[in-house]
């Protein structure tokens, strides 16, 4: 997969060269390029961003600079998806995060301030003809997309096979939609059951007895209890 990223604070995505990210760019699975906004302002002051119009504080984002920076990624390459994290987007979750694990060429355009002019959405899906997704982490508000950008990316790219060392830690996980047909949670959206590793006790905590059983049938019954009582409890 390859990822773009456009920003005013490239330093912001360092920790991508990081673990698994970092491991999975060295073996030819993940590209990852930032650009530096700045670059592409122009005047003294090299300004990204201007009053808005009708009033109200902060300042939002200009069009012109981000088109200089998107634009020959778009020409190069119409196919890519562009995201946008924006508190205003729909809900990134983990269906999202499987969906656009299957993507060749993602592009994340970071915002800061109050946002970014509203014409570059609308511009790139109706006029260039982009697939753009405005997206939101939760209800809250970042100071800008960059460290929404990065809990994305890392959503993501753990699900492209070979990412993981263990592929097998995708399967029992949190918000992994089951649909295999005869499984007893089909459909169902459970949140990871609790682990355990040595020592047995701890500070007079113990593991629960079912785990060092040796009943696979009953640990397999145990967790699932565990992951609804879990689910049911966040909501
Ligand atoms: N930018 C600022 N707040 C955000 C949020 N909650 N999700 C995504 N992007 C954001």
């Amino acid at each position: 997969m390859k990822i773009d990223i456009v920003t005013i604070f490239p330093e912001y995505f360092t920790p991508l060269s990081l673990s698994l990210l970092g491991k999975a760019q060295g073996d030819g699975l993940l590209e990852i390029s930032t650009h530096n906004l700045r670059e592409r302002a122009h005047g003294v002051h090299k300004s990204v961003d201007d009053t808005p119009y009708g009033g109200g504080a902060g300042m939002v984002m200009m069009a012109e600079p981000i088109a200089q920076a998107i634009d020959p990624l778009v020409n190069a390459d119409p196919e890519l998806v562009m995201i946008i994290p924006t508190p205003s987007g729909a809900r990134f979750t983990q269906e999202r995060a499987v969906e656009l694990s299957t993507a060749e060429h993602l592009l994340f355009l970071c915002g800061r301030y109050e946002g970014i002019d509203a014409r570059v959405p609308e511009y790139y899906r109706e006029v260039a003809q982009i697939r753009v997704e405005e997206l939101s982490l939760g209800d809250y508000v970042l100071a800008g997309g960059e460290v929404a950008s990065l809990a994305m990316i890392e959503a993501i790219t753990r699900l492209i096979p070979g990412v993981l060392g263990n592929p097998d830690s995708l399967v029992e996980e949190s918000h992994v939609l089951r649909d295999v047909s005869g499984d007893e949670s089909a459909g169902e959206t459970l949140v990871e059951y609790p682990n355990y590793t040595k020592p047995p006790q701890w500070r007079g905590l113990d593991v629960p007895e079912v785990l060092t059983s040796g009943n696979h049938g009953a640990i397999a019954r145990w967790r699932l209890e565990q992951a609804r009582a879990r689910a049911r409890k966040l909501t």
